[in-house]
């Protein structure tokens, strides 16, 4: 077979596939290919972390709050130094924002290229409970010279610079799936080779969905217009699903076609979701695959960061119905 058509076959391996993007990418020198196997090795280990935390005795709270306010869950922790320390030692990246760190952690080498925005684990409260979980990353390349220090504009960039991103789902298999601007691909991990198989390349999701992901304990505290799109969907007969992890609800959406909603609510007036580790990289990927990502007035991939943390309102998915849900909102507004 021609070699382009062995590089997008299923079955061959995120190691080979990435090789050969590389060598599609005219300029591309190597140090993003390096920086996806590094995630790639820290997504091997959390994931064995994961699989055996009943047995380790990591589940369960850390017994710290975290800047969010939550209680950080022991494999929070866990999984945040298996990525730090996968990045650091890979040498391509000079600075995190985690999710679970307060401040930016700037490595001492600072001769990376690149700026990753991490939620080392989405999903915390499904941990203990044995329920899909993730991991959620944004690349960036800094934007001040190499080897100087870091500045506030490597760090604040709009999800429109991202050069790459991604996520892993820690599932009844593990994939891990992402985009550095050309498509959408998915990898299958298999255990007992140590390697992510390509196993759903070029992934698009359906322009419309049955499907709606949305936490309606918290349906009081919406607006009429979101709350008339969802009485909508029951007339309809949708289908409700909500995980409480946003990759597993991202991932089947843009598998099957669906929408998922975190909306501003009367306690929180931007969400829970974070823009910069949650957000960013999940509209990258949905646009990427035919999407749509909005934070019910811009298109998140727009919106310019002013903190480390902010949250945004976040709906996201198949196109028709994103579109929809915004235009009862303008109905309203
Ligand atoms: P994280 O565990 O990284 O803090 O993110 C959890 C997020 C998201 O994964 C999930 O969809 C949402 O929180 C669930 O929030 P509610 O429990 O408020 O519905
Ligand atoms: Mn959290
Ligand atoms: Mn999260
Ligand atoms: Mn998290």
């Amino acid at each position: 077979p021609d070699q382009s058509g062995l590089a997008n076959s299923v079955g061959v391996t995120l190691d080979r596939f990435i090789k050969k993007k590389q060598d599609d990418f005219t300029f591309a020198s190597g140090e993003l290919s390096q920086l996806l196997r590094d995630i790639a090795l820290a997504a091997k280990i959390v994931n064995r972390e994961t699989n055996r935390a009943g047995l380790s005795r990591i589940s369960g709270s850390f017994g710290h709050t975290n800047i969010q306010g939550e209680d950080q869950q022991k494999l929070d922790v866990i999984a945040n130094i298996r990525f730090m320390r996968a990045l650091s030692k890979g040498g391509e990246v000079c600075a995190i924002i985690s999710e679970e760190d307060d401040e930016v952690v700037e490595f001492k080498n600072k001769s990376g290229k690149y700026v990753v925005a991490i939620d080392p684990l989405d999903g915390s409260s499904n941990i203990d409970v044995n329920v899909s979980i993730g991991t959620i990353f944004s690349i960036y390349r800094r934007v001040t010279p190499i080897g100087s220090q870091i500045r506030t504009e490597d760090i604040m960039q709009a999800g429109n610079t991202q050069v790459a991103s991604g996520y892993i789902i820690y599932g009844s298999s593990t994939m891990l799936v992402y985009t550095t601007g050309r498509g959408v691909n998915g990898f299958t991990y298999e255990p007992s080779l140590g390697e992510f198989f390509l196993s759903h390349p070029d992934m698009k999701a359906p322009q419309n969905g049955e499907i709606y992901s949305i936490n309606e304990g918290i349906y009081n505290q919406f607006d009429e217009g979101l709350k008339s799109y969802l009485q909508l969907c029951k007339s309809r007969k949708l289908c409700a699903r909500y995980i409480g992890s946003l990759v597993a609800d991202f991932h089947r959406n843009l598998l099957k076609g669906g929408i998922y909603i975190y909306p501003a609510t009367s306690s929180l007036p931007n969400g829970k979701l974070r823009l910069l580790y949650e957000a960013n990289a999940l509209a990258f990927i949905a646009e990427q695959a035919g999407a749509v990502a909005s934070n019910g007035t811009n298109r998140i991939l727009d919106v310019m960061p002013t903190s480390l943390h902010q949250r945004t309102p976040l709906i996201i998915g198949s196109k028709k119905m994103v579109d929809e849900v915004l235009a009862i909102n303008n109905k309203f507004s």
